[in-house]
């Protein structure tokens, strides 16, 4: 078919990066001739972005633009919800986590419910597919999703950043203790939709990732900042020398020690969230902070660089920091640059800056090393 007056043909194979070759052929089967993907002239800027590796997001959102043109779909009217949509359905992001986000828009369970099926109706036969397995989780997860829906609402998380590092210390612990009595899981992961069975399923992806960056050696000593519920604690216990978990959360605490108290190796100690003081210089093999900088973040840069230089004390020569999650809400560029003043400030050497390497949780990833002298 000849392009219609005022389209120019786009084909997907002539692209330059992997997942946007993938999403423009995804989009090529619902409104396409062949292989091409047809585009008006008003979406020309799409072809640059889809050219363009690090413009990832824009692209996708002007895809979703130009799909809804093409196939008439009625689009949500929310332009967050379009874009957690969008990576959605090109499989950057799980149904869990899709999930998530809907509900920290705000919304209620039964808004996305009818929502759903809203785009259930108004898609094309492989989309209805996939709205269709996100409503299945839905329904699976409605109890645990209703319970997030009334944190989110209650108001007591907010983004703020704090005015001194006592403050941000303060409101994380009273969040946490909080959050915790509300859902454990959901506590520690909002993705988990408050399910245990998702939430270890997420662990188990996290522990493979660790063990495939060769940080997991038998014996060795680790430390996690920001425990939680000790669910790495429980699972590094048997492949690991020592795990101990630190928190700032009596509430966490407690749930931590409750969990690992058949552990022997395993220490849960409650902290004041300022530093490391209570651990030796070079006692740790590895020191983890599983989605616990964004708070110290949030707290104030110079908390998170203080752990920074604290992570480096308490490691041994060719000891390595994990860190899952810098912080929230900001670019992937911004972490990455952050991340690298970060650890060349305590002296400690990149290895890994800011991949995406899970598929329960969009988290991203950063791993650095102390020196062996
Ligand atoms: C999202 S939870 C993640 C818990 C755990 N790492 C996990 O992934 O299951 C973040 C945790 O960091 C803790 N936290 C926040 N600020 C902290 C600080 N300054 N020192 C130690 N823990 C902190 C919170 O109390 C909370 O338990």
């Amino acid at each position: 078919m000849a392009p219609l007056k005022n389209e120019i043909i786009v084909n997907p194979a002539n692209l330059n990066c992997r997942l946007t070759r993938r999403a423009a052929y995804k989009a090529s089967s619902s409104g396409t001739v062949g292989n091409a993907l047809r585009v008006h002239p008003a979406h020309r800027r799409l072809h640059a972005c889809l050219t363009d590796t690090h413009a990832l997001e824009a692209k996708l959102i002007t895809f979703r633009r130009t799909i809804r043109a093409m196939t008439n779909r009625a689009p949500p009217d929310d332009p967050q919800l379009a874009r957690v949509l969008a990576r959605f359905e090109c499989g950057q992001l799980s149904g869990q986590m899709t999930l998530m986000y809907w509900l920290k828009m705000g919304r209620s369970v039964w808004q996305i419910e009818s929502e759903l099926a809203r785009l259930q109706e108004s898609s094309r036969e492989g989309e209805r597919q996939h709205f269709a397995e996100l409503g299945k989780l839905l329904k699976r997860h409605r109890e645990g999703c209703l319970r997030i829906a009334a944190m989110v609402g209650s108001g007591v998380d907010s983004d703020l950043p704090a005015r001194t590092d006592a403050e941000g210390i303060a409101f994380c612990r009273r969040l946490f203790d909080w959050s915790c009595q509300q859902s454990g899981e959901a506590s520690v992961a909002l993705y988990s939709l408050g399910s245990p069975a998702l939430l270890s399923a997420a662990t188990d992806e996290i522990v493979l990732w660790l063990g495939e960056q060769a940080v997991l050696r038998p014996g060795s000593d680790a430390l996690e900042i920001g425990c939680g519920i000790g669910r790495f604690e429980e699972a590094l216990a048997p492949v690991l020398g020592t795990v101990t978990g630190v928190d700032i959360s009596t509430e966490m605490v407690q749930r931590a020690q409750a969990r690992c108290r058949n552990l022997p190796n395993v220490s849960i100690q409650l902290s004041e969230g300022k530093n490391l003081s209570g651990f030796e210089d070079a006692s740790f093999d590895l020191v983890l902070a599983i989605d616990s900088f964004p708070y110290l973040f949030q707290s104030g840069w110079s908390l998170l660089a203080r752990h920074f230089e604290e992570a480096r004390r308490v490691l041994r020569p060719g000891g390595s920091l994990v860190v899952l999650e810098l912080s929230y809400g900001r670019s992937l560029e911004a972490d990455r640059a952050d991340f690298a003043k970060l650890a060349l400030a305590s002296s400690l050497e990149i290895v890994v800056n800011g991949d995406q390497p899970f598929h329960a949780w969009d988290g991203n990833a950063f791993v650095a090393q102390r020196g062996r002298t």
